[in-house]
């Protein structure tokens, strides 16, 4: 078998266009775009390379962007005091603070100091909590984005034997939560998991998220498998490679998502579906 591209460029571009129009909608009902506040702390080269596609797409689809750089020598009592800056402004629908933060800083404590309605990461133990029990609001952008190309496949996902490799709050445990609700069979593996092999070889859905080049091969997958590949780890040659081997697993699976060009663009536009969520969110309640 050869697999089908599950092509995240195109369909993040779908949906940015869909946003964009939504955004005019709103303009002409005379309502304010919707506006997203993204804090980098320091100098991590992914992400700063994360915050300016971020940055990017809210401008494309109209929505009113501002922009925090901090020094990587930021107090965590600076970084809450901007958070409690933000959380007031009227003009703010989202606030992102991206992670990793420097390790002087609780991130934890900054994740539970934004505003639930205004968590557009889904990462508050709120929006976390409401996932869990089946009644989600702001969701996780990465694993909103993997559902959504699943979607894409149509596929029925009933009952589908799904195993997670990785465990992060991030990615690896709000994956598990929504592949749940969309009643998978899920399994969580993670750097302690004994028998790696014998969970991959039975699994409809894998989704690979460990951040380790060319970690899951295709001869670990059934055949026909769909392979959500999460990982974007920068080679010594500047390419970019997911955490799945990509040409042996391509032979195997039924789709793929491909690296660059899966699931970090999905990511961006889950992040833009949940600012422009929590603008009418906001509107329903004034
Ligand atoms: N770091 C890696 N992925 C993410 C994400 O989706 N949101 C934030 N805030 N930080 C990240």
């Amino acid at each position: 078998m050869t697999a089908k591209i599950l092509d995240g460029k195109a369909l993040a571009s779908r949906i940015r266009q869909s946003l964009k129009e939504k955004v005019d909608l709103r303009a002409a009902q005379g309502l304010k775009a919707p506006g997203l506040a993204v804090i980098l702390v320091g100098h991590n080269p992914a992400s700063e390379v994360y915050v300016r596609n971020k940055r990017n797409a809210c401008k494309e689809v109209g929505f009113h962007s501002v922009s925090h750089n901090l020094s990587k020598e930021t107090s965590e009592k600076e970084l809450l005091s901007l958070i409690d800056e933000l959380n007031r402004d009227s003009s703010v629908n989202g606030i992102l603070v991206q992670l990793p933060l420097p390790g002087h800083i609780d991130e934890n404590k900054v994740t539970e100091s934004i505003f639930p309605e205004k968590d557009v990461d889904g990462f508050h133990p709120y929006n976390i909590g409401r996932l869990t029990l089946k009644m989600p609001l702001l969701r996780p952008c990465t694993p909103k984005g993997i559902m959504t190309l699943l979607n894409e496949t149509g596929i029925d996902l009933i009952g589908k034997e799904a195993v997670i490799v990785g465990a992060s709050n991030i990615v690896g445990r709000p994956a598990a939560l929504e592949l749940l609700m969309a009643r998978c069979t899920v399994t969580v593996c993670h750097s302690k998991t004994g028998n790696l092999d014998a969970h991959l070889k039975r699994a409809d859905i894998i989704v690979a998220a460990v951040g380790i080049p060319g970690f899951i091969r295709g001869e670990q997958i059934k055949e026909g498998a769909i392979i959500i590949d999460v990982g974007i780890n920068r080679l010594e040659s500047g390419k970019l490679a997911g955490d799945v081997d990509f040409d042996s697993a391509s032979q195997r699976a039924s789709w793929i998502t491909p690296v660059p060009g899966g699931v970090g663009p999905m990511t961006v536009a889950s992040l833009l579906e949940n600012t422009l969520q929590a603008a009418e969110l906001l509107d329903q309640k004034t």
